[in-house]
């Protein structure tokens, strides 16, 4: 399993595992989009034959107040069902930190996470030592919560 940092050609992968990941999906506008502006820190990560098991899709802040630092947010991560637990979520997130950091000289890191998602909360709290931030009522579609979640970068 390698992970490396996401290319134009990886999108209809990433696409397709976040379908088959998360309720959350977006277009391929979207996708773009993140690629487009912030290439270098979103990756994936791929298996022997190069498809995409799994990715995190990494954005900045694009609208921080003047005097604010800069600051990224993860839109989404996933892995493959049997791909888990073998520490790829871990190392796509500390790719990403790592450049979001050096790259844009983000201060900070945010994302958003149901409630209810207690393999995703225990990687960010316990393994990458995000902190909850505050609780969003009814950020989903479906009417649950979200932690939105913060690790500082400094
Ligand atoms: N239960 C409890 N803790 C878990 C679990 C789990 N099922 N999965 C991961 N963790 C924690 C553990 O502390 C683990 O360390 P350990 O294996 O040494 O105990 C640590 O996270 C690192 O685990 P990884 O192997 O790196 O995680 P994995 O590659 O399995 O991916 C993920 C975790 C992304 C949450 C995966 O389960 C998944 O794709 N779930 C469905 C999609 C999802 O929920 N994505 C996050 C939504 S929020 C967002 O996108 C911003």
């Amino acid at each position: 399993m390698n992970v490396r940092p996401m290319r134009v050609d990886d999108l209809p992968g990433m696409q397709a595992c976040n379908l088959q990941n998360l309720p959350e999906n977006y277009t391929m506008k979207y996708y773009l989009y993140h690629a487009m502006a912030w290439p270098s820190i979103s990756f994936v990560a791929e298996d022997n034959k190069g498809r995409i098991v799994g990715y995190v899709l990494a954005k900045m802040d694009d609208e921080v107040p003047e005097g604010d630092e800069p600051h990224g947010h993860v839109t989404s991560l996933s892995v493959l069902r049997s791909y888990r637990r073998l520490g790829l979520a871990k190392k796509l997130m500390q790719q990403s930190q790592e450049a979001m950091a050096s790259v844009y000289r983000a201060s900070f890191i945010s994302l958003h996470v149901r409630k209810s998602n207690r393999a995703a909360l225990s990687l960010y709290k316990d393994t990458l030592g995000f902190t909850v931030k505050d609780v969003e009522k009814k950020y989903y579609a479906d009417g649950e919560d979200a932690y939105a979640m913060h690790l500082s970068l400094k």
